[in-house]
């Protein structure tokens, strides 16, 4: 998809169909007497305004978030056909809302199969001309994606052209730099949508390994790939616990290393990713009912994978170290057994109680030997725990950290990437949860906060280094597709990684 500016008069461009968002101004917070929707289009085009007026009045179109209303040939226009899409109410109205408007009209537009179309950047006094065409690109490449691979009567639709039209009184330089950061953004995470979305015996540890590596070749990044033997020398004792018993798919480490050589020696962000290819709960194997699902427990390592291509195409000036853990966690006669004690690269000993709690042994030594390597900061993602998923639902990121201010700066990334996250606690309350009888730590606190008992293991690894944790099990996959993005992979958080390094790099 091929994404351009137009400084044309939205009326005056011919397309095969013009997008325009429609807002709803009533605010009963402010005014009791808006308990009606008040529709505004978001174009100053008055020919649009008047192509619209029919179906404003009727009060077919309202502005609610992502309804869509389509008008073949409309009057005074020299588009095919007229789409409008509900970007909310008009106070709240943020790149979030236009990031999926556009995704939804990409999604709408090839289910029509048309080719191309055109869309209005929206002015409101919430959001910069820039951030509207880069969330604008984002979601247009997000709502481009399909996972249906493995259909033989698949029907590739591709959208060639995507025309943003904006006033000529913007700079159409700057906003044509603000789409291809979004386009780099967007493709990132369609890269890690696409290693996700790959099942367990099409994407082994090694199928990983050679992606990331094949893909660091392509961007310029630094990319090592370590086998057993190595993971052995350094003593990885946690992660190999998993690997051991899959020696059939033979693990992976997978580093790779962005070094701009202006960036100063600190900090070193290291972000460290889960890759389990395939998750059968190992000996404490899990009910078969739904257990295809863990093909996607490598979602974690998927989207540092995609943040670091982002990372090296963007050049942000820091240092960032991507590490991934990548094996199955198989049943087999190496298997590790529960009752098994571990040593951790670390020095700490682990009483396995459960083999299915298998994240958190990986990420411990990835996130220990990430320090190794010099991460002055630490981000993990890691579909870690069901009990997230029942605390957060498909809603939000689970995080969790031990650095007040490293959090909040991480935070405000969110706001950039649209993505949602909601915090929850490790304080060393917990700690009691994970205490072993015979080792230093269990793998397994039980039922209760399953979600912070394993950010509470992570932590045990992570020292005084500022250290964030996603639990990204609710939000990698989604069962149901949404107007502006299919079922299926997601590839959270990529976005947001990708903003805050952004972030961090312009401080440098
Ligand atoms: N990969 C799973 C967590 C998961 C659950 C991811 C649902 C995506 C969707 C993880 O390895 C796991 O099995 N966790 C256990 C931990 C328990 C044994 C302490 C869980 O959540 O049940
Ligand atoms: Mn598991
Ligand atoms: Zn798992």
């Amino acid at each position: 998809m091929k994404i351009t500016i137009s400084s044309s008069t939205p009326s005056q461009l011919g397309t095969e169909c013009l997008v325009v968002t429609v807002v709803d101004t009533a605010d009963k917070s402010e005014n009791a007497a808006d308990d009606k929707p008040k529709p505004q289009i978001l174009t100053d085009d008055p020919a649009v305004q008047a192509a619209a007026a029919d179906l404003i009045a009727s009060g077919e179109v309202t502005g609610k978030a992502l309804d869509t209303t389509l008008l073949h040939k409309p009057a005074g226009l020299k588009a095919k056909r007229l789409l409008l899409i509900g970007g909310g109410k008009a106070k709240t109205f943020s790149t979030s809302e236009l990031r999926k408007i556009a995704g939804t009209a990409v999604r709408a537009i090839k289910a029509k199969d048309l080719k191309s179309f055109a869309l209005a950047l929206p002015a409101t006094g919430n959001f910069s001309a820039e951030d509207a065409a880069k969330s604008i690109a984002e979601g247009a490449y997000v709502g481009a994606f399909d996972a249906d691979y493995y259909k033989s009567d698949r029907k590739v639709q591709t959208i060639g052209e995507l025309t943003v039209i904006s006033p000529a009184t913007l700079d159409a330089k700057s906003l044509q730099s603000a789409i291809d950061i979004g386009t780099i953004i967007g493709e990132a995470q369609n890269f890690t949508r696409d290693l996700v979305n790959e099942p367990g015996n099409r994407m082994t540890p090694t199928i990983l390994a050679d992606r990331a590596k094949t893909m660091s070749d392509e961007v310029g990044l630094q990319c090592e790939i370590y086998g057993p033997d190595k993971i052995k020398v350094l003593k990885m004792g946690a992660f190999w616990s998993v690997a051991q018993g899959s020696q059939d798919e033979p693990a992976r480490l997978i580093v790779m290393r962005y070094v701009p050589s202006s960036a100063p020696a600190t900090p070193v962000l290291g972000l460290v990713g889960k890759g389990i290819t395939f998750d059968s709960g190992g000996i404490s194997i899990k009910p078969s009912d739904g257990m295809e699902k863990m093909k996607y427990d490598m979602a974690g390592g998927a989207a540092m994978i995609g943040a670091m291509r982002a990372i090296a195409q963007l050049k942000p000036n820091v240092r960032v170290i991507g590490i991934v853990c990548a094996t199955e966690n198989m049943p087999s006669g190496t298997a590790q057994k529960p009752g098994d004690v571990q040593i951790a690269m670390s020095g700490k000993s682990i009483e396995i109680i459960n083999t299915d709690a298998e994240g958190r042994l990986v990420l411990a030594d990835g996130l220990h030997y990430a320090k190794e390597l010099g991460a002055t900061h630490l981000i993990d993602a890691a579909t870690l725990t069901g009990a997230v998923v029942v605390a957060l639902g498909m809603i939000n990121v689970g995080v969790f950290s031990n650095d007040d201010s490293f959090y909040e700066r991480f935070s405000k990334s969110l706001a950039a990437s649209g993505e949602k996250m909601w915090r929850l606690p490790v304080d060393d309350e917990y700690r009691e949860m994970i205490k072993s009888n015979i080792a230093d730590i269990v793998n397994s606190g039980g039922r209760w906060g399953g979600a912070v008992t394993a950010a509470m293991f992570l932590k045990e690894f992570v020292g005084d280094t500022p250290w964030i944790h996603l639990d990204i099990a609710g939000m990698a996959w989604m069962e149901d597709s949404k107007p502006w993005i299919a079922k299926g992979p997601t590839g959270t958080p990529v976005r947001s990684l990708v903003e805050f390094v952004r972030e961090l790099g312009s401080k440098n």
